[in-house]
């Protein structure tokens, strides 16, 4: 890389500026956000955005999923960039993360990628630096799950199948009623995927959302791998009673499968699956009422692997454990399955780039996985992927706690802009 690129920083006042806007958006009073997919606050951060880009004098796309983008258009676009080899003709350099928030979660998950990508454009565009490719800066659609999970990067990749929104995680209905608020259908969400080899990478900056960086003293950490998360929703059904004059043991009592099955399957991925992790993250109790025994609860279920054998085996070991513990209180057990997002490696060349990038910043990097999941992970058969992470303070995230030094994030926003330049300029 020439010296004039390699001094080159982001405008460290000017993201700040830009990521204090987005967070004031969906504003909790305990410091975080509330932008579910699809919902008023969302939907709000995603015009600002676009209003954003269009103030930057970037050019503003969107999709048949809702994905919001930056584009800066090659002036050059015609050869192939530093490092991947190979002819690109008019390909693009992807940059991104999400917009939309978990239920009050906390203001970086996913913003701070956003802004760190549209700030790189913003950088790169004013310093009239000629890029091989074009730059796109994105916000993909419902990365965190509340309705399908992955949703945008999904279709865009040409992953996305009618079955993946016939019987979403976050229910059908609320699905469709989203798609509706967005001026989006199904019919378009499945056809927003872009041709094979239209990419030529992407990049993502996201904070840790654990403790391994901050514990280690580490600035930045080169993602290895993305783990794949599985979702079903176990029904546990019983017999509404009285809860005053029905006696103790002529109870079908659906909590009690729901409870025991949550507490065993901990002990189960502790003892024979120390690589994995389960969550039981909601229970509907029905009919739901303080005096009525329940006849029936609904678990949200997800467990998430680095390995797709033990998936297959912790799969079957979960199902048996939900199975032995309905027949244990009497109870029926219905299963539907909900998704998955299978594990993903990172690409060695990008992983190399962001080293090289730490280096000459004079940032101390280490390699890590990520147990969250990330929308490289439905991009990673289609192009070059890599992901970077800055320290969580006290790795506190899904949570208004969730924070990360300024510092960090500006040091992560560098070393993203470094790492283009490196892999996408002559
Ligand atoms: C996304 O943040 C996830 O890992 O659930
Ligand atoms: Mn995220
Ligand atoms: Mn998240």
């Amino acid at each position: 890389m020439t010296q004039a690129f390699s001094t080159l920083r982001i405008n460290s006042d000017r993201m700040l500026d830009s990521f204090s806007q987005l967070a004031s958006i969906g504003a909790t009073a305990d410091g975080g956000v509330n932008r579910p997919t699809f919902s008023e606050a969302h939907l709000t951060a995603r015009q600002w955005f676009k209003e954003e880009i269009e103030k930057s004098g970037l050019e503003f796309h969107t999709d048949g999923a809702g994905n919001h983008s930056a584009i800066l258009k090659s002036s050059a676009g015609r050869v192939a960039p530093h490092g991947f080899g190979g002819a690109y003709r008019d390909q693009t350099f992807l940059l991104g993360s999400h917009l939309d928030s978990v239920p009050n979660g906390g203001r970086f998950d996913g913003a701070l990628g956003v802004m760190a990508a549209l700030e790189v454009l913003k950088t790169v565009k004013e310093n009239g630096i000629r890029l091989k490719v074009n730059l796109e800066a994105i916000d993909f659609t419902d990365e965190e799950g509340t309705l399908v999970g992955l949703l945008g990067s999904a279709a865009l990749a040409g992953h996305l199948h009618q079955k993946d929104l016939a019987s979403p995680r976050g229910g059908r209905e609320n699905l469709v009623a989203g798609m509706k608020r967005a001026g989006l259908s199904e019919e378009s969400m499945l056809s927003a995927a872009r041709p094979k080899d239209s990419l030529a990478g992407y990049l993502e900056l996201h904070i840790e959302q654990g403790k391994r960086l901050e514990r280690a003293g580490m600035n930045i950490g080169i993602v290895s791998a993305i783990v794949g998360i599985w979702s079903y929703r176990l029904s546990f059904i019983g017999r509404a009673d009285h809860a005053g004059s029905t006696t103790i043991d002529d109870r079908l009592d659906a909590s009690l499968g729901a409870s025991a099955f949550t507490l065993a399957a901990r002990e189960l991925v502790m003892r024979d699956f120390p690589n994995c992790v389960v969550n039981v993250g909601k229970m509907d109790f029905a009919p739901g009422a303080f005096n009525i025994v329940p006849a029936r609860v609904d678990l949200a279920l997800e467990f998430r692997s680095p390995d797709e054998e033990e998936f297959n085996r912790l799969d079957i070991a979960l199902l048996e454990l939900a199975q032995k513990e309905a027949r244990r209180f009497g109870l029926e057990l219905e299963i539907e399955f909900l998704g998955k997002h299978s594990p993903s490696i990172m690409h060695e060349k990008v992983c190399n780039a962001f080293a090289a990038s730490c280096d000459d910043l004079g940032l101390m990097h280490v390699s890590l996985s990520s147990g969250a999941g990330h929308d490289g992970q439905s991009l990673a058969d289609l192009c070059p992927v890599g992901m970077i992470f800055v320290p969580s303070v006290d790795g506190a995230s899904h949570s208004p706690r969730e924070f990360t030094k300024w510092e960090d994030c500006v040091n992560g926003a560098n070393v993203l802009l470094q790492t283009v330049l490196r892999l996408a300029a002559g």
